[in-house]
């Protein structure tokens, strides 16, 4: 199953959340290097090891290359100080984060003394071929693909000898890709969906983006369905075939967004989300002019 984990919950919350989500039964971490809180999963993977609840090969944790790691000659360093700090020996997942590389070095956002943003030339290809090397050395069982556009997935694709896992996309009701999620299913790469409650919590929300949560149609068929509106966008999620990693810090809510096993959404309503679509993006990175931007390339 499926928990993740954002960047901007306080000390010591990660961690609480991991082991309560471990207890509900989840068993999908999703991390990443830029979240700034791998040592707090890390530390909730070894208390719930340590007490018994399970085992490390019960667990599919995921993790991703940051982009100033994209230089072929700094993955697997990259990789390994992840796993430090999750204090695990492999990871079952590790995604190239976005298809752009900057600055090399370990300042997650390098920037000059004016502000511009610093970037890298390394084509992904170049740095996928790194990847594959992780999983040569047992690093990790496998690895996929994050934020990538149709032309930068199928860029991979021509030149890979591991194919990508998963391509990992913002994907719910107001963003439905309908033709991305096709592309990955003829493919035979399963697509994951973050951002599936519409991330009401990303520091750049303005007031008047749209709150997925409030739409009266996600609304309304939970309602009808005695479930939340954050369990009917889990399960719209589960329900086109992908995989689904909603974020939370609040118990109730960790083991409420579980308990989305065991209903399913009527073709009808999945229509009806559908309906919603606007093609809109919360997680964009518009502010970033690099030449390999996958939705905005200059
Ligand atoms: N690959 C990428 O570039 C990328 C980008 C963005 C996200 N992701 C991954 O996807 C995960 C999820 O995306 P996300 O964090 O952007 O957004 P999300 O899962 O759509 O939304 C998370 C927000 O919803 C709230 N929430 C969770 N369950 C709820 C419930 N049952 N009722 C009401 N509110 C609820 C959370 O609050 P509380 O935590 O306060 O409970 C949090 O504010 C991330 O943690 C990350 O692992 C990946």
């Amino acid at each position: 199953m499926f928990l993740s984990n954002g960047s901007i919950s306080k000390p010591g919350e990660v961690t609480a959340a991991v082991k309560t989500a471990i207890d509900c039964g989840y068993r999908h971490l999703d991390c990443a290097r830029a979240y700034q809180n791998e040592d707090e999963v890390g530390a909730g993977i070894k208390a719930k090891v340590d007490d018994g609840t399970i085992k490390r090969e019960d667990l599919f944790v995921t993790s991703k290359l940051w982009c100033t790691h994209h230089h072929p000659d700094d993955v697997e360093r990259a990789c390994k100080q992840t796993l430090d700090s999750l204090g695990l020996e492999y990871l079952d997942l590790f995604l190239i984060h976005w298809p752009m590389a900057y600055k090399r070095g370990d300042v997650l956002f390098p920037k000059d003394a004016d502000g511009n943003w610093q970037f890298d030339d390394t084509p992904q290809v170049e740095t996928w071929k790194a990847m594959e090397k992780l999983v040569e050395k047992g690093l990790c069982k496998d690895i996929g693909l994050s934020n990538s556009n149709k032309k930068q997935v199928q860029d991979i694709l021509d030149a890979c000898k591991i194919k990508p896992a998963t391509l990992q996309i913002e994907l719910h009701p107001l963003l439905i890709q309908e033709d991305m999620v096709q592309f990955c299913k003829e493919n035979g790469v399963t697509v994951t969906a973050y951002s599936p409650l519409g991330s009401p919590d990303r520091p750049w929300i303005k007031d008047d983006d749209p709150r997925l949560m409030e739409d009266p149609t996600v609304v309304e068929i939970a309602k009808k369905k005695g479930k939340s509106p954050a369990q009917i966008l889990i399960r719209f999620a589960l329900d086109r075939g992908n995989i689904c990693i909603p974020k939370s810090v609040t118990p109730s809510r960790i083991q409420a967004n579980f308990e989305t096993l065991n209903f399913k959404l009527t073709s009808q309503e999945m229509e009806q989300l559908k309906g919603l679509n606007k093609d809109y993006r919360g997680c964009a990175l518009e502010w970033i002019a690099h030449p390999h931007h996958p939705f905005f390339p200059i």
